[in-house]
């Protein structure tokens, strides 16, 4: 049986002038021609409406990196999934920057997740430890507040509160350790591999091992064209997330050819 097609997913966080954004996605979807991967460009959400003009009808799809549940509201300076779910068909949400700097919890994220799958768009869910928890044994004792929220287990059951068994399917999760985001270093591909099984238990254990087999489980954290082959070897990992390298276009498009070689 042929592997399902890796996810590889691109997020630009807070970079990009609109003109870039639109140079970045014409030379994406350009080399995403010849690769049997799914592409998703998750651009600033100005640029939202422009870029996925731009990808319109080429298989390469659309996703934003956080929105508000719910769709009118007064809420100054926010702007809702319902708002944006015509243009887009996935969302990240709970990635480590916005749980750090205190914009998300895990409840925010859970009415994010619940309201995202009712509005039809796939979740992104990332999940991660904030410092390096299971190669250092810690010492005995309570674990310290920072500690207790790196368990990617609770941060996965958090975010998946109330979520309907049928709806497990739709999800996608981003396995990110904190302390690998940013270009510093990677996991080791065997390490990652190590936690996301953790990560599909917990699925099997929410709905079923079927479910848990089909939910696409994705590392992000330093992922570059060097190391992106070494990473999908690990037949757990099923994509990427990728950050600083998706902002050029010929790195992003190297990932997606390395991650082919081994798929
Ligand atoms: P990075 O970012 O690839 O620049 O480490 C990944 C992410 O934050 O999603």
């Amino acid at each position: 049986m042929e592997s399902p097609r890796p996810l590889i997913v691109g997020n630009w966080k807070m970079h990009t002038t609109l003109r870039e954004a639109q140079k970045l996605s014409e030379s994406i979807v350009h080399g995403a021609k010849q690769f049997r991967s799914q592409v998703v460009l998750c651009p600033p959400l100005p640029w939202l409406v422009s870029v996925a003009e731009e990808t319109k009808g080429t298989g390469v799809k659309i996703g934003v990196q956080d929105a508000a549940p719910g769709e009118f509201d007064a809420q100054t300076g926010n702007v809702s999934l319902g708002m944006i779910a015509p243009y887009t068909d996935y969302v990240i949400l709970g990635h480590s920057e916005r749980r750090l700097a205190g914009l998300d919890t895990d409840k925010t994220i859970n009415a994010k997740v619940l309201d995202a799958l009712k509005r039809g768009l796939t979740p992104i869910i990332c999940v991660g430890e904030f410092i390096h928890l299971y190669e250092n044994k810690r010492p005995r004792g309570r674990p310290r507040r920072i500690e207790a929220a790196s368990n990617v287990v609770v941060q996965l059951r958090r975010a998946l509160a109330d979520v309907k068994r049928v709806d497990l399917k739709k999800i996608v999760i981003a396995y990110e350790p904190v302390w690998a985001i940013g270009g510093t270093e990677a996991a080791t591909p065997e390490y990652a591999a190590k936690i996301i099984v953790r990560l599909r238990r917990t699925i099997a254990r929410l709905g079923s091992k079927a479910t848990a087999a089909v939910v696409p489980i994705l590392y992000g954290g330093s992922v570059n064209p060097e190391n992106a082959a070494a990473l999908l070897s690990q037949k757990q990992i099923d994509g990427l997330l990728v950050g600083r390298a998706s902002l050029k276009s010929d790195q992003f498009t190297a990932i997606v050819a390395a991650c082919e070689e081994v798929r």
